[in-house]
């Protein structure tokens, strides 16, 4: 019976060591691999790169806005808003000590404005531990507000040439089909299985170039399901989903949780001059942003007026303007618009609306991307509308 016990615990022991075995030979197969593609995909990158704003600095300060801002929006609509961004706040200073309101019109229309609040907290804690200046370190970056692995590389490899990979949703694209990794890349043991990977292939002076060459691939050539360009792509021999039919299958990701729905009524309350505007919670989604105020669900002409009546405003016509939908990451607006004209807002009683001149509300009032169908009723000429009986 010993005998027999002993024998088993051997047999456990050796297959667990041909396991392991296994696993590192699969890995060290895989960073061959990768090693390979290094200078092809760089003499690919050197022909075939985006000539874009933020690529002809290395100015740290500017990869950052670049690289936030990238994480909103597509390339091109970012080129605006960063040469507007840094021509305003030219200096990590001139962000730190920007007023909420003026850093936020200038981040109007990219979304998720708590980045860019995020940035103006890591503005601040640079300037008073680090002495103004990106810190050329990793994890010094990691550390501060709003900068998670991905950014940290980006600006680590691209403003100073450290050694680290920027892994976003592109590049695990492109290491899933070259890998061939079935597993679900939005998994954090995926991920950090990539960035170990693609950590140990950075060469030396030049991996600023190499991630962004990912990045230009990923959104030229290795693009998603069904759209790739594997005829030109400088990885192809390579690419172990291409070589087994794969590309249209990878990456393999979990299905997202489903958006909620909800429906909303938006008001453009005007009088002869003024807007009505309202100021959001300062915790939540859109928070501390102004919007045309709003109510829950959908309402008819009536229930507008008779609640704008008990509001104490006084109606004299109401329009119905065309339907709009906003998607955010989790929630989906689906949105009714009607726009009001009221005999005079200031007499109104209220602590939550304010009463803005419409012919400057656009200037002065960062207003969110999800009223842009509304934005333009903000101060049109009333005259024009039909009135409706009250
Ligand atoms: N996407 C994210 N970062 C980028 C960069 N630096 N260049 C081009 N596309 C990007």
């Amino acid at each position: 019976m010993l005998l027999f016990t002993g024998k088993c615990m051997a047999a456990v022991c050796t297959i667990t060591i041909l396991l392991h075995f296994l696993e590192n030979y699969g890995m060290m197969k895989e960073i061959d691999m990768l090693e390979q593609i290094i200078q092809p995909l760089l003499t690919w990158y050197d022909t075939n790169h985006r000539t874009l704003p933020w690529r002809e600095t290395k100015d740290p300060y500017h990869i950052w806005i670049s690289e936030i801002m990238l994480q909103q929006t597509r390339v091109e609509a970012v080129r605006p808003y960063f040469e507007r961004f840094i021509e305003a706040l030219p200096t990590i200073h001139d962000l730190a000590i920007c007023q909420e309101e003026r850093l936020l019109k200038l981040w109007e229309g990219l979304g998720y404005y708590n980045r860019v609040r995020n940035m103006q907290k890591a503005a601040v804690q640079i300037e008073k531990q680090y002495g103004g200046k990106l810190p050329a370190d990793f994890e010094q970056l990691r550390s501060l507000k709003g900068i998670g692995d991905y950014t940290a590389g980006a600006i680590a490899s691209i403003a100073f040439e450290l050694p680290v990979p920027a892994v976003d949703g592109n590049v695990m694209r492109i290491w899933s089909r070259l890998v061939c990794c079935e597993e679900d890349i939005l998994k954090d043991k995926v991920r950090k299985e990539a960035f170990r990977q693609l950590k140990e292939i950075m060469p030396a002076g030049r991996s600023g170039d190499l991630n962004q060459a990912f990045m230009d691939l990923g959104s030229m050539i290795c693009l998603p399901k069904g759209a790739s360009r594997c005829e030109d792509c400088p990885l192809r021999f390579a690419c172990q989903a291409a070589g087994q039919g794969l590309v249209d299958i990878l990456p393999v990701r979990k299905k997202a949780k489903e958006r909620r729905l909800e429906k909303r009524t938006i008001l453009v309350v005007r009088d002869g001059d003024k807007v009505a505007l309202h100021k959001r919670n300062d915790n939540g989604l859109l928070a501390g942003l102004y919007e045309l105020p709003g109510l829950e669900d959908y309402y008819d002409e009536k229930e507008i007026l008779t609640y704008l009546k008990q509001r104490h405003l006084m109606p004299l016509f109401i329009e119905k303007l065309e339907d709009a939908k906003h998607v955010f990451s989790h929630v989906e607006w689906h949105m009714q618009g009607f726009l009001i004209r009221v005999a005079s807002l200031e007499n109104m009683p209220t602590d939550d609306w304010i009463f803005a001149d419409a012919k400057t509300a656009m200037q002065e009032y960062p207003l969110p991307a999800a009223f842009r169908a509304y934005a333009s009723y903000v101060n049109i000429q009333l005259g024009a509308f039909r009135k409706t009986e009250m």
